[in-house]
């Protein structure tokens, strides 16, 4: 199965009591496990497909609407996202026009589609002037169709970019989720993570999100930087609970730090695990709700409201350079990269496109029925747990009988099961990045490994 399973110790153990063993003891911190499968396992497609093809015999009543920004205005030093920064604003204003004729196109290609949810990320979204912001929101609305005042729509925004007037316009079209990328409230600490950043912005930016009223704020906090200790993580938790934040997602920095160069996987590891478990329990302690390894929720969050929308189960469609779409059977995107020269290119490439390409996928993934279930798998128990009951009516299967990893994640203590289903321990959320991983395919986890970044 995976890169967890490793060398046997002294003892004889079953391969099976062995994996588990890793998977409680190996590195904690292997992979952010956002989505299944990894954009490095994505390829170019022998021939290119058109959107209705892709779509067809897809449920399109709830789909999630995504539009990648890819623009900063500064490439901090820990991000691999794919974006640019410092873009002149007709760069910015070429990417819109393009972004016009993608939508069109899109919607003609998908005239039944309804979105139940709406996220605009990047990259930074408010870097784009107020009038392009809300050429693009008009995008969403008028060209996609996409009602942004009655689905849950949320922005990512940065501190820096943050203005009474575009935190206006987000909440006035419909934005009831604003996530604001802080880091740290201590600016030694951000300027170790190359991202210098100016406190005083930050607390004006997060001041003016209150004052315009957005339902649910998001603060995005990172653990793992150079110089960092228990008492800085706490100071900028507490900080952070002056503006009393809805949610807030603590990050585990996934570049090693000067100080760590040259050490142990393990001692890197267990300067974040400490100080994941400081802010975790600092959180649970002001009542917060953990909901995954990174997330946590306020009891003073808003309900969740509109239709119904498990990211297990509907599609997404993605729209700006950059953005993934998924359907339950194929996964696609445009190319990817990291080096700014390479991100550049692709951009230049998206606007170049003419409006009869935009009908044409080019590189993803195909998912086989095995994959489907691996991705529910994945996707659920690193949420909210896996449902045994919904795996059943979903795929007409036993969850149990598929993936016998469920059971070595219970005999490692890192699940618990009942007749409802499966979900994570503490211990098992906190090894969450170990976790993901160890559950990819064999296929998956190769082509990752063969991928190389640009
Ligand atoms: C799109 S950004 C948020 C909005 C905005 N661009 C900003 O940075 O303020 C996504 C978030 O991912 C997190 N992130 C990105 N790369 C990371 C890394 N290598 N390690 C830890 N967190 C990371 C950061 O906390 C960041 O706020
Ligand atoms: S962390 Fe945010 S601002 Fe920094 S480069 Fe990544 S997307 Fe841009």
């Amino acid at each position: 199965m995976s890169g967890l399973v490793g060398q046997s110790s002294e003892e004889v153990r079953s391969p099976r009591a062995e994996s588990s063993r890793h998977a409680l003891q190996g590195p904690a911190y292997v992979q952010y496990q956002y989505g299944y499968p990894h954009k490095t396992a994505y390829r170019a497609f022998p021939e290119p497909r058109t959107l209705e093809s892709v779509w067809a015999g897809e449920d399109q009543r709830a789909l999630s609407l995504y539009l990648h920004v890819p623009f900063c205005e500064m490439r901090c030093g820990f991000c691999n996202l794919f974006t640019v920064a410092g873009p002149v604003e007709a760069v910015m204003e070429r990417f819109v026009t393009t972004l016009e004729r993608e939508a069109s196109v899109v919607r003609s290609a998908l005239p039944k589609a309804q979105f139940a949810r709406v996220t605009v990320g990047g990259g930074t979204p408010s870097l784009l002037p107020p009038p392009l912001l809300a050429r693009a929101l008009d995008v969403l609305e008028r060209t996609l169709g996409a009602p942004l005042q009655d689905v849950p729509f949320c922005v990512e925004v940065s501190p820096e970019t943050t203005t009474v007037e575009k935190a206006k316009l987000l909440v006035d079209r419909g934005v009831d989720r604003i996530s604001i990328g802080v880091q740290s409230f201590l600016e030694r600490e951000t300027k170790a993570l190359a991202r210098p950043q100016d406190r005083k912005l930050v607390d004006t930016a997060l001041d003016v999100l209150r004052d315009t009223g957005v339902e649910t704020l998001n603060l995005d906090l990172i653990y793992g930087i150079e110089g960092q200790t228990p008492a800085t993580l706490l100071e900028s938790i507490g900080t952070a609970l002056r503006w009393r934040p809805e949610e807030l997602y603590l990050y585990p920095l996934y570049v090693r730090p000067r100080t760590f160069l040259g050490k142990s996987t393990r001692a890197w590891d267990d300067f974040r695990l400490e100080l994941y478990r400081v802010g975790r329990d600092a959180l649970l302690g002001a009542g917060y709700r953990q909901v995954s390894m990174r997330c946590f929720r306020a009891a003073h969050a808003p309900a969740p409201f509109g239709p119904a929308y498990r990211c297990q189960d509907d599609g997404m469609v993605g729209v700006g350079v950059g953005a993934r779409s998924y359907t339950n059977r194929l996964h696609y995107s445009s190319e990817w990269a990291v080096s700014p020269r390479a991100v550049r290119g692709i951009i230049d490439a998206y606007c170049e496109r003419d409006d009869a390409s935009f009908d044409l996928v080019h590189h993803g993934i195909a998912l086989d029925e095995a994959e489907q279930r691996r991705r529910h798998l994945i996707l659920s128990l690193l949420a909210d747990g896996l449902d045994a009951q919904v795996y059943r009516q979903k795929f007409e299967r036993e969850a149990a009988a598929d993936f016998p990893e469920l059971e070595q994640l219970v005999e490692a203590g890192l699940a618990t099961s009942n007749a409802a289903g499966w979900t994570l321990t503490p211990a098992g959320l906190e090894r969450s990045d170990a976790v993901g991983p160890w559950l990819q395919s064999e296929k998956v986890t190769s082509m990752m490994k063969e991928y190389e970044v640009k």
